[in-house]
């Protein structure tokens, strides 16, 4: 069953930025999206449009149901049960906005003795649960943030998030700041709790490779927009988009030996969002841009079984665009 569907949404922030620009999503329970893309294309912004938490005079518009229900239009008090009882958000660099005088045990006991009108001591035995559950031993509760290492501080952010068993759960960026090992384990963590708990999981991240070995579908995104979207392998080994293609080869496959000789990254920079070039946002640096694309922009279009792209050399059948295709102008 549907658990979040997003509908055109568009954000526009005060100074001009157009950051989100006619995103569609689907979620299903006990299902991950991956959202990649580089940095300013929108990532955070739409997290932070799910969830309402955007600055005062943010032009936002589109739907957001969770459960059918528009998130955008809801009263604030159903906006604010939401965002302890039906998602939750798992900040970039959260790791350091825990309060460092608090012990973790009272932080993640807070929300669930104010949301779920338990006693205390309920609320310190469930906190004491919730670091089980994520791999830390009880007596970590009396800890104060500096006393933990980065991965123990990330599993006590999730603890946090998981408080009022959410049905959504939104990571942004949730590894990005450990080190290898660490990052495998929380991600392992977060997996194992999708599965158990039939969550919906957005976890958003720069590393393609990271999101194709967590999630099921993955989303690319663009000068806020997303550019591809599919089954995450068939995304990350098989891009249709050429940007998409070139963040693949950006993020390769970890103990892929030929990935080592594959062209990093692209050149030039994303663009400002508040002055987007014309026609296909892309095309000042798309390596197989035709004439057309400097005027014509695209939608997503189907690009296989369950896969769209938004190309203009992108068909169902057909494959990906190459330079030479580029250079004869088809
Ligand atoms: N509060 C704000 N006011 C105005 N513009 C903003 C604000 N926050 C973000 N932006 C702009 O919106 C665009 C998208 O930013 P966002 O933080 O969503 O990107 P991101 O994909 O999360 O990047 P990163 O990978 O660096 O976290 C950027 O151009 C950014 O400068
Ligand atoms: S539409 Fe044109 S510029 Fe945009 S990605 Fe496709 S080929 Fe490149
Ligand atoms: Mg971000």
């Amino acid at each position: 069953m549907t658990l979040l569907e997003v509908r055109n949404l568009d954000v526009t922030y005060p100074s001009g930025a157009a950051a989100v620009r006619g995103v569609d999503l689907l979620l299903a329970a006990g299902q991950k999206l991956g959202i990649a893309g580089e940095s300013g294309c929108g990532k955070s912004t739409l997290a932070l449009a799910l969830l309402r938490l955007l600055p005062t005079g943010t032009r936002v518009g589109g739907e957001v149901l969770l459960d059918g229900e528009d998130i955008l239009t809801m009263r604030w008090g159903q906006v604010r049960a939401v965002r302890w009882a039906g998602a939750s958000i798992v900040f970039q660099g959260a790791m350091h906005s825990l309060n460092p005088v608090h012990r973790v045990g009272d932080q993640i006991s807070e929300p669930v003795l104010l949301h779920r009108k338990a006693t205390p001591a309920a609320a310190k035995q469930q906190a004491g649960e919730l670091l089980e559950h994520v791999g830390l031993p009880v007596a970590r509760a009396a800890a104060y943030p500096h006393e933990l290492s980065g991965g123990q501080r990330q599993r006590v952010m999730i603890a946090m998030a998981l408080a009022c068993a959410p049905r959504l759960i939104i990571a942004d960026e949730p590894t990005t700041a450990l080190d290898v090992m660490i990052q495998a384990q929380i991600l392992r963590l977060i997996e194992q709790l999708v599965a158990e708990q039939n969550l919906g999981l957005i976890m958003i991240s720069h590393d393609l490779a990271v999101l194709a070995d967590t999630c099921d579908r993955l989303a690319v995104m663009y000068a806020g927009r997303v550019v591809e979207e599919g089954p995450a392998r068939e995304v990350h080994e098989g891009a249709r988009h050429p940007y998409a293609k070139a963040l693949s080869a950006a993020f390769p496959r970890i103990g892929d030996r030929a990935s080592r000789f594959t062209p990093r990254g692209l050149a030039g920079d994303p663009p400002d969002p508040a002055a987007l070039p014309s026609g296909c946002a892309f095309h000042p640096r798309c390596p197989v841009a035709l004439d057309s694309c400097a005027v014509d922009d695209q939608a997503l279009r189907v690009a296989g079984p369950g896969r769209r792209a938004a190309c203009v050399h992108v068909s169902a059948t057909v494959p990906g665009p190459t330079t030479e295709d580029a250079r004869n102008g088809t």
